[in-house]
């Protein structure tokens, strides 16, 4: 067995449901293979500002099921700056920090990257409801958001329905389309709109019309956030679609909740073998699926990796809803 380390753990961005559960795996095996654990608080703020505290096995207890993260998340834009990082690496030194997990998305690796090349060894775990990091082909938190988006559209279906409506309903994915699609494909919405693909209303209109023809009535569609105003797609929609529209916008209820089973596992997996690289002494690693396996990247060479949208399963959605 290595000598006793000190292992910090952090989260960072925007918080996903599963982040508990990965805290708890890093915490419970880093402690098992002989180590100390530090929390540190709002993800890079609390490293700057030396808020971390030492937690034990029993800490970690009763959070594998709870949304949010008990660490507290934030995005810190000091982290960017040299001054910031060498402020957070000097902490690391006064509190004996000797590795760093770090679980957000790709913009907490860059944090995790640029500690890893200044003296201090971390460890990244994919935490982002968006699914959008390259390297791995899941990221925790999007099972718990997309079956969240779900169970909100069943409801607007139900009243869109009634009505002989439209619901324009605005998804999450900040600069990918992957919630709307899965969710969108999981509810039946007759169109999917994603920032891989283009925006094309008179598309959209075209199949309102030509499916108001075929006798249905009520209309899902689904859009990723910042790909165009919902309202004004609405005022379109019933002026040359000949239907009325409502939108909703999801919002952040798509990153609460508690984790489905899915992402408590996928937590479980990442967190464990996170533990298992720092006690290593590795560092400047990104741990992700392969095909199910579990895999670890460099950090910066992850940074890299682009991944292509499935244009299978956005054609099979449209396909067959009409
Ligand atoms: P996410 O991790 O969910 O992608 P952000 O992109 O907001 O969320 O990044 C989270 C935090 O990671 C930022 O607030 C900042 O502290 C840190 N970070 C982001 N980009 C960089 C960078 N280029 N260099 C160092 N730290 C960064
Ligand atoms: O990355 C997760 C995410 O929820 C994105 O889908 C969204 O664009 C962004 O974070 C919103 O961030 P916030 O409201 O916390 O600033």
């Amino acid at each position: 067995m290595s000598a006793v380390k000190r292992i910090g753990v952090l989260t960072s961005g925007g918080d996903a449901p599963g982040m508990n559960a990965a805290i708890r795996a890093v915490t419970r095996m880093s402690i098992k293979l002989g180590h100390e654990v530090y929390g540190i608080y709002r993800g890079f703020n609390g490293l700057i500002n030396g808020d971390i505290k030492q937690i034990g096995k029993r800490m970690v207890s009763g959070i594998i099921q709870r949304g949010g993260t008990i660490l507290y998340t934030a995005r810190c834009p000091e982290f960017k700056e040299e001054e910031g990082l060498q402020k957070a690496k000097q902490q690391c030194i006064e509190h004996g920090i000797d590795g760093i997990v770090v679980i957000g998305g790709d913009g907490s690796f860059r944090g995790a990257r640029d500690l890893s090349e200044r003296g201090i060894p971390c460890i990244a775990i994919p935490g982002t409801i968006d699914n959008d990091i390259a390297c791995t082909d899941y990221s925790i938190g999007f099972d718990t958001a997309i079956n969240t988006v779900a169970q909100m559209v069943d409801k607007l279906r139900d009243t869109t329905q009634s009505h002989n409506r439209c619901s324009i309903i605005e998804v999450m994915g900040r600069r990918a389309g992957y919630i709307a699609l899965q969710a969108g494909i999981s509810c039946g919405a007759e169109y999917i709109i994603v920032p891989e693909g283009k925006l094309n209303i008179k598309e959209v209109i075209k199949k309102i019309q030509s499916t108001l023809e075929h006798g249905k009535q009520h209309f899902i569609i689904m859009i990723t956030e910042g790909i165009g105003d919902v309202h004004t797609m609405a005022r379109m929609i019933e002026e040359f679609g000949g239907v009325e529209a409502r939108t909703t916008i999801l919002g952040h209820v798509q990153r609460g909740g508690n984790p489905t089973v899915k992402d408590r596992v996928a937590a479980s997996q990442l967190g464990y073998h996170a533990a298992c690289l720092i006690d290593k002494g590795i560092g400047n690693r990104v741990v992700g699926f392969d095909r199910g396996e579990i895999v670890d990247h460099d950090i910066a060479e992850a940074l890299e990796m682009k991944r292509e949208f499935s244009n299978d399963l956005y054609d099979i959605a449209h396909e067959i809803s009409f």
